[in-house]
């Protein structure tokens, strides 16, 4: 794919991380339908492609999302009903269906406003570290709308039931330290320490074993919607499965670098890896 030809997504690669823009400043990065055509587009090539170890998700600019363009998604599609379920599907597969189950981690690197829509992507990413500055707010309420399209579930899903009602229900805006000490993100820094601390994250997980990774995020996602007795039999088919799709074999790696080299304590960081 030519990532050169996209018009309002843009992307980076280094050293193992890419970093995935949405690209229109001007309109504080509110997403349109050609924007969530072409991250359908950009997830499905990242998510096999051998460069990209790490994927981080950030805002052209000083917005990281104004959440759904309110005249391009909402207001110009009311009576073009075709073209809304068209934009509708994209919205959805790429926020959610692509982006949660991505193979690889994920890390929402939070540099402005977020608002509306623009939560759903945000709880799809694995971590999630935002500026002090940012500002978040839900505020569907304001426009006399529902917080829809699965910001509503996964609001009561991911933050506390008092939280999800409170700020859906007043639309109060918040910023990213308020945002890390609810646990809508993982922490707060300064803006100007913002990609550096993202960085740092990727980093660190581009050292690690990325099969463990990916088995580790499938598990966790899904044994959220499951009863014990289903939980404990799926982990250990995952366990299993593990062993056959991990071409390193990091389970007898760690194993003989603790037990037998004694030259290495994996519960203090990553067992040596060839490529690391
Ligand atoms: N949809 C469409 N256009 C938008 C959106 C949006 N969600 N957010 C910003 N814009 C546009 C503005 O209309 C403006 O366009 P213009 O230059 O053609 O007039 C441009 O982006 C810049 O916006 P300003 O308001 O001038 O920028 P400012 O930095 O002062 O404020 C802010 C930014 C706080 C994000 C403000 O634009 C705003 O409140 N936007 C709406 C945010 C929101 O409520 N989003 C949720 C929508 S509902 C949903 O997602 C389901």
């Amino acid at each position: 794919m030519d990532f050169s030809k996209l018009k309002v997504v843009k992307v980076e690669k280094r050293d193992g991380v890419t970093t995935v823009a949405l690209n229109r400043p001007e309109k504080r990065n509110a997403m349109s339908p050609q924007l969530h055509y072409e991250m359908v587009d950009v997830l499905k090539e990242l998510g096999e492609d051998e460069e990209t170890r790490v994927l981080v998700l950030t805002g052209a600019g000083d917005s990281w999302c104004a959440g759904q363009d309110i005249k391009l998604f909402f207001r110009d599609l009311d009576d073009k009903p075709k073209e809304r379920h068209r934009a509708r599907l994209a919205n959805h597969e790429w926020r959610w269906t692509l982006l949660s189950a991505f193979p690889k981690p994920t890390i929402a690197m939070v540099n402005g406003y977020c608002f509306g829509g623009a939560f759903v992507q945000l709880f799809a990413c694995d971590f999630a570290i935002a500026a002090d500055e940012a500002q978040f707010g839900l505020s569907e309420v304001n426009w006399g709308i529902l917080p829809g399209g699965l910001v509503g579930k996964v609001i009561v899903d991911g933050l506390s039931y008092r939280d999800a009602v409170w700020y859906a229900m007043t639309g109060e805006p918040f910023d990213g330290k308020k945002a890390a000490e609810i646990k809508l993100v993982n922490k707060s820094v300064p803006r100007d320490q913002l990609e550096d601390a993202t960085m740092e994250l990727a980093r660190s997980l581009c050292k690690k074993n990325p099969q463990t990774l990916r088995t580790i995020k499938e598990s966790l996602r899904l044994v959220r919607g499951m009863s014990v007795d289903q939980a404990a039999d799926y982990l250990l088919a995952k366990e299993r499965e593990m062993r056959f799709m991990d071409t390193e074999s990091g389970r007898a790696e760690a194993m003989k670098q603790f037990l037998d080299d004694k030259s290495y304590r994996p519960g203090m960081g990553e067992y040596r890896r060839d490529d690391s």
